[in-house]
């Protein structure tokens, strides 16, 4: 007789299908409808307010099909999406991470979507449209960058590190982002700014960066990329014994994690 799945298994299931239905809706509309000229006229407003109108579309489409599907369930969005919810499930969403590299024609960005449950992330998908890469985790399952699992680089040295790092939108705090970057610089084998947290993370999940980290992120860049990063073996936290949250967010390998954590508290990475 076959076992039966547990419920919190069929639970995880589903939710990992409706998060991939939704992230790979929204980027194919996002592909598609993104006007041609939008990098050229990024000097613009009205090319932001396109932006803008692209992401509250987006952040529509996969609220609505959530909605649709689990009626009863929470949602926190970039674009407003706020609803308590009664189910325990929360769902977690940025329709565009990476927006400027969207506005500029870059091709780094991506839609991501995590489920999690008191407080637990159980799901967290990551579609990157114009990379052609869907990254996907469950909690106790592993991760995959499309059919194949993900797994981050074998234990470097700081001195070896390839560590990618993303700057705030305001003036202040990125002069001191910029700081704790001048630092660390000479001391690892370089620094990458790639333009969305949650690609980010799904790099260092898939090996191809040692690390990263950023102050000022907010839940839906990270919840998706946090979980992806952890299923493919990264460690993920905060300042040194804290969780990862808002104030302080660095994913690593495990055998960098507690050397480059404890570099960036003394460097300040922090604080504003
Ligand atoms: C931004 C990206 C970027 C990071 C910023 C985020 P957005 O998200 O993740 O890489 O450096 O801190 O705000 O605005 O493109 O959704
Ligand atoms: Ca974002």
């Amino acid at each position: 007789m076959t076992e039966q799945p547990r419920s919190s298994d069929r639970l995880k299931n589903e939710l990992l299908e409706i998060a991939l239905e939704a992230a790979t809706q929204a980027g194919s509309f996002l592909r598609d409808a993104r006007p041609e000229d939008l990098g050229v006229a990024a000097t613009k407003s009205s090319a932001i307010d396109v932006v803008t109108e692209m992401d509250i579309a987006a952040e529509k489409l996969i609220t609505g099909l959530i909605s649709d599907r689990r009626p009863d369930d929470g949602l926190l969005g970039e674009e407003g999406a706020s609803v308590e919810g009664s189910s325990g499930v929360e769902w977690v969403i940025d329709p565009i991470d990476g927006t400027v590299n969207y506005l500029y024609g870059l091709p780094s960005w991506a839609i991501s979507i995590a489920a999690r449950m008191d407080g637990e992330t159980l799901v967290g998908v990551v579609h990157a449209p114009m990379r052609g890469e869907i990254f996907r985790a469950v909690l106790g399952e592993g991760a995959f960058v499309n059919d194949r699992a993900a797994r981050v680089r074998p234990a470097s040295e700081l001195g070896l590190a390839l560590v990618s790092t993303g700057f705030g939108y305001l003036a202040e705090r990125k002069a001191q982002q910029a700081e704790v970057a001048r630092l660390l610089i000479p001391e690892v084998r370089d620094i990458r700014r790639g333009g969305s947290a949650a690609i980010d993370l799904c790099d260092v999940a898939a090996g191809r960066l040692d690390a990263y980290y950023e102050r000022g992120l907010n839940p839906w860049d990270y919840a998706a990329g946090d979980l992806i990063a952890r299923e493919a073996g990264a460690l993920t936290g905060g300042r040194p014994g804290e969780p990862l949250s808002p104030a302080l967010t660095v994913a690593a390998t495990p055998g960098l994690f507690a050397q480059l954590q404890a570099r960036l508290d003394e460097l300040g990475a922090w604080h504003d």
